[in-house]
């Protein structure tokens, strides 16, 4: 335990010597010929277009933002997780489903890793998947309107940190649980943590036409900590690695107490066998809640349901499914390479990387040469399944992403800095400082079959004196390298918003022409939908009072509305009437209690006011959307609770 706080003070000694003197490197490029050369590598001229879209998770804000590469300009937040005021996602009557869970409405979360579907281990761009890591969730996100189209929630998971990647023909999304806990959840003592806690891992089926979600199994694994994952790809595909930490059990100060095993475990999970395994009928159904969240584009609505049981498996059931690879120093990230013949391990608490040979483990395997079990399950020996050693010089690798060139990159948390090695030498090629303490990296591309070696992202979880300081609270920084030479170049600095954790990016020529640019009103679904203006009305039931309202440039149909009165439930049903590309009409109403909304063309949103004053209130379009644009506008009238004034509506009048 002592050996390990002076280790600590050492790393915590080394990361303010190397945040003190950083600028020398930062700042070098910022002048003289070398930066007109990268300047132009960044600019993109107006009107013209970037090469990549980057999808960064916002981390605390729940929601994944959309940028440009090389330009690092940001196109769109997608609000995933969070309730989100700018378009109403999650305030609206139709989005509000979305954001349920088996804790009741959750307006927030932390959102990790993002991951793009795949076919035969290419990017397709169809979907793009991310965790929500607090209240376990995945969803799936429509690359083709960038909204969120579907949200899953994973039970006997506590801190969905594994996630959310996918496996080659996007067969799994796959999420696993950072915390161990009791399952099924109980009332029962922290301190009998060690043994009796479990670790889940689950597997959520991508059904591949439609990408609807479906838990299909969960493996009970023992109670470590599940930090990160990677599917295996090309001759491991089938396979699926996770790093572990906490392989002590520890219940209290991890910092130290879960450091004690030199040791801990990627736990390597045959899929493949355990998909035949609950095919044939194995696995067990336990009762457990969960929401399954779906949004339509014909509707323009989402529904939850609650699930009601999940099928889990007991991994020592199913020999020859899951095996433990010892791995030094706390492993943090596990990254498969383009072929799918390495898996490294990044010990977050050493210099070294661990590189170990996929053909050596099934080597290891068939020769059932082991080094004793955890929980029944049998441990390779390191030895056996050791491919190679990076020795890096750095300190504190955490993620690794490859160019498709036969090299990978690295990033280093404690040391600050990206360091490029060759796949099969081990040799280091090339390390770059980052600015500061960088978490993960990401190539477009870099865990599939066919990296986009073009640009690395860094993600750095500490800004400092970047930018323009904001007061005490500053965004992230990213930092954009070039890698299509030998030596990397850093050409570019970015704030990004939330943090960070992860990122995926595409080529745009893939995304960019399948872009969706309005609803169309003919196939508008919505059953408050008002798809013909002479269908505007108002109808009474009891004390709710629908309003079917129409909007186009630039007035509301009906834009006077009177006999409503205090106490009544109001839901305007808003459909936007307009069928040109980018041109949203907004909405807000005194005293609206939630968000306004931004209403794109062709699509129905609801929004819901309860007056509670008699008066005449305006309401009006957010979004300005033409000359005459503060002319869209209307009125209603509230009278006392037991007037008698009937409902009426008119436009023109
Ligand atoms: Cu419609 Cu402004």
């Amino acid at each position: 335990m002592k050996k390990y706080s002076l280790y600590l003070v050492a790393i915590l000694g080394s990361v303010l010597f190397l945040s003190g003197c950083g600028d020398q490197n930062g700042k070098a490029s910022s002048n003289g010929a070398l930066a007109s050369n990268n300047a132009e590598k960044v600019y993109v001229a107006p009107g013209e277009h970037d090469e990549f879209y980057a999808f960064m998770s916002g981390g605390y804000s729940g929601n994944v933002a959309v940028y440009g590469l090389p330009s690092g300009r940001m196109f769109k937040e997608i609000p995933v997780f969070s309730q989100f005021p700018t378009n109403g996602y999650g305030y609206s009557e139709e989005t509000k489903p979305m954001l349920e869970t088996s804790f009741g409405f959750i307006p927030a979360d932390d959102s990790h890793h993002p991951d793009i579907s795949q076919t035969n281990g290419e990017l397709d761009g169809r979907w793009l998947f991310i965790n929500g890591n607090n209240t376990p969730r995945i969803a799936r996100i429509d690359l083709k309107t960038f909204e969120t189209a579907e949200i899953i929630e994973v039970p006997n998971s506590a801190g969905n940190h594994s996630s959310s990647y996918i496996t080659e023909n996007s067969e799994y999304v796959v999420a696993g649980t950072r915390f161990s806990v009791p399952i099924p959840q109980r009332d029962m003592p922290i301190k009998d943590y060690k043994g009796n806690f479990k670790g889940a891992l689950s597997f959520i089926s991508v059904e591949p036409e439609t990408g609807s979600m479906d838990i299909k199994f969960q493996l009970i694994m023992p109670g470590f900590n599940y930090d990160l994952s990677h599917p295996g790809r090309g001759k491991s595909h089938g396979w699926f690695f996770f790093t572990t930490y906490n392989t002590e059990e520890a219940n209290s100060l991890l910092e130290v107490n879960a450091s004690q095993n030199d040791k801990d475990f990627i736990a390597a999970v045959n899929w493949k066998k355990i998909e035949e395994y609950v095919e044939n009928g194995g696995g067990t159904m336990v009762p457990a809640n969960y929401t399954h969240n779906v949004y339509s584009d014909e509707t323009h609505s989402a529904t939850s349901t609650m699930k009601k049981e999940v099928l889990t498996v007991d991994p020592t059931k199913v020999p020859g499914a899951i095996f433990f690879m010892p791995t030094p120093k706390s492993p943090h990230g596990v990254d498969v390479n383009p072929t799918g013949d390495y898996i490294v391990g990044n010990g977050k608490l050493s210099a070294d990387l661990t590189v170990f040979s996929f053909d050596k483990m099934i080597a290891a395997i068939d020769g059932k040469k082991f080094d004793g079990e955890a929980y029944g399950l049998p441990i390779l020996k390191f030895e056996d399944v050791l491919a190679g050693q990076v020795k890096s010089g750095g300190l504190g690798p955490l993620h690794t992403e490859f160019d498709g060139q036969g090299n990978a990159y690295t990033t280093f948390f404690i040391s600050s800095e990206v360091v490029k090695w060759k796949v099969g030498t081990w040799e280091v090629i090339d390390r770059k400082p980052t600015f500061y303490s960088v978490g993960h990296c990401m190539i477009p591309g870099g865990n599939s079959r066919k990296p986009f070696g073009k640009y690395l992202v860094s993600m750095n979880k500490i800004t400092k004196d970047r930018y323009l300081p904001t007061g005490p609270e500053l965004e992230h920084s990213a930092q954009l390298y070039d890698i299509s030479g030998d030596k990397m170049e850093l050409i570019y600095d970015f704030p990004t918003h939330g943090e960070p954790h992860y990122a995926a990016a595409i080529p745009a020529s893939i995304l960019a022409p399948k872009s969706q640019k309005i609803y169309k009103l003919a196939e508008n679904e919505h059953p408050f939908a008002t798809k013909n203006v002479s269908d505007a009305r108002i109808v009474h039931d009891g004390n709710e009072v629908h309003v079917y309202m129409a909007m186009i440039r630039s007035h509301f149909t009906p834009d006077n509305i009177e006999g409503i009165k205090v106490g009544d439930k109001v839901y305007f049903h808003i459909t936007n009437h307009e069928q040109d590309f980018d041109v949203p009409h907004g909405f807000m109403m005194i005293g609206q209690k939630n968000s306004g909304l931004l209403i794109m063309p062709g699509q129905t949103k609801t929004s819901v006011w309860e007056p509670k004053q008699e008066g005449v209130w305006p309401f009006y379009c957010t979004d300005f959307c033409s000359a005459l644009h503060q002319e869209m506008q209307g009125y209603v009238r509230v009278s006392p609770a037991k007037s008698n004034i009937d409902l009426s509506w008119s436009l023109g009048e």
